[in-house]
């Protein structure tokens, strides 16, 4: 055993113990009826969540990379996300939060017991410990999850953090990105899902793009313009959604007098007008960007302005360069519950100056969801490839909800452009 597979078995069981920890607190803030319990028709209840993690990690590291007999064999149907809607499953035979409890451990006991005896080279789905980097991100992704069904759960308020960093620099305007090839997409990146690869060249005609999300202020003044009730600035999907869900503000904002307040995790305040604004739809973006002069950029020029280094001519793994995010770059992890003020993350610009392109807020895309050109599925296609189409618009670089493990210069997450319970906003761009 080389000192080097030594090294990445400790980190992997570092990742697995503190993405427990993450999920833990989830489920910790609310008492079992809390975890049973229906917080939205667009959310799972806690307790499922928390059972699904373990579910996939028994599925992929214990039976699979461990070839281990099943820990439970008679519950994966209930946890497959493909079997029953979100909305449904409150009325299936779920384990309840103290057998959940039990099962969590057992298969985290079983998963590291396989850590411990695996060689972590050879197959592709063991290689670079990708199997364990998989369940880590997809234990990260569903803590972001679960930290939206927070934010719709009713009453008193259980989650607390320290409030995000304030704003150090200034940061107005757009950044020039201009036109040429770059690599969009990894094929080195050891954790990069599925969908991140491979690389390839993608030409990008030169383009503008905000240097910033767009702010509740500035949010706010599309509000107060009327934007809202001019159908000039919608699609015709977009329209007809407005009018249909009778939006009118971003999810969670209320009139207060003159102003808005903002109800986050069970707390109302004043909005804060510098912060990226949080809980849009893409047709809320989309309508946003047409009132303002610009569009939302695609995916390409996003990931362009994200890892693109002129200098070099390669592509970064993240806008200030190939380091793994530390808390002076991005505002990641859950360690803040609400986007940074515009300013607060110098240290995590990209070389043209565009700020905050990773944390805070997911940014809406004007692009579908598909497979990169030489796309295959791995290790199973119902991680991205069945998504692929039309139906779901692309976001990217993660939210403050969104671990540092979870979310790179590459990484794709998607959903369907209705959608604003997720931690979704944007920033615009135009052509050049
Ligand atoms: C990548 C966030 C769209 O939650 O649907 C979780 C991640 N896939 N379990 C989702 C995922 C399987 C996925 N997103
Ligand atoms: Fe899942």
């Amino acid at each position: 055993m080389t000192a080097e597979t030594e090294r990445l078995r400790d980190r992997v069981a570092a990742e697995l113990t503190r993405t427990r920890g993450r999920t833990d607190a989830l489920i910790a803030a609310v008492d079992d009826d809390d975890l049973v319990r229906q917080h939205s028709p667009l959310m799972s209840p806690l307790v499922w969540d928390f059972a699904h993690v373990a579910n996939q990690e028994e599925l992929w590291l214990v039976r699979d990379v461990g070839g281990r007999e099943p820990v439970r064999r008679d519950i994966d149907e209930l946890y497959d996300a493909f079997k029953h809607a979100r909305r449904d499953r409150i009325a299936l035979p779920l384990l309840d939060p103290a057998e959940a409890r039990r099962y969590v451990a057992q298969v985290r006991d079983k998963a590291l017991d396989v850590l411990d005896r695996v060689r972590l080279d050879g197959r592709p789905l063991v290689a670079d410990g990708f199997a364990f980097g998989m369940i880590v991100q997809h234990e990260q992704q569903h803590d972001e999850t679960m930290l939206a069904t927070h934010q719709l759960r009713t009453g008193a308020a259980v989650l607390t953090a320290p409030a995000p960093p304030a704003a150090t620099v200034r940061v107005t305007g757009e950044a020039f990105i201009p036109g040429g090839p770059f690599t969009m997409g990894t094929d080195t990146e050891p954790w990069a899902l599925d969908n991140e690869r491979p690389a390839h060249a993608v030409d990008v005609p030169a383009f503008h793009i905000d240097r910033a999300p767009v702010t509740n202020g500035q949010y706010a003044a599309f509000i107060a313009a009327g934007g809202y009730d001019d159908p000039r600035w919608w699609s015709a999907a977009g329209w007809d959604h407005r009018q249909s869900a009778g939006l009118t503000a971003p999810a969670h904002w209320e009139r207060d007098g003159d102003g808005w307040a903002v109800t986050s995790f069970g707390r109302t305040a004043a909005l804060v007008d510098d912060e990226p604004v949080v809980h849009v739809c893409f047709f809320e973006a989309e309508a946003y960007a047409r009132w303002a002069g610009k569009r939302l950029p695609t995916e390409a020029e996003w990931e362009k302005a994200a890892r693109f280094d002129p200098a070099t001519g390669r592509s970064r793994r993240f806008p200030w360069g190939d380091e793994a995010p530390e808390p002076r770059h991005a505002n990641l992890g859950q360690r803040h519950l609400r986007p940074a003020p515009v300013g607060a993350y110098p240290d995590g610009a990209s070389p043209a100056g565009v700020h905050q392109l990773i944390g805070d807020v997911w940014e809406w895309t004007s692009s579908d969801f598909s497979g990169y050109p030489g796309f295959s599925a791995f290790p199973y296609r119902e991680y991205s490839e069945v998504f692929f189409g039309p139906d779901y618009k692309v976001l990217r670089g993660g939210s403050f909800g969104t671990d540092g493990s979870a979310v790179r210069g590459t990484f794709r997450n998607w959903d369907y452009p209705i959608r604003r319970q997720i931690f979704s906003g944007f920033r615009c761009a135009r052509d050049a």
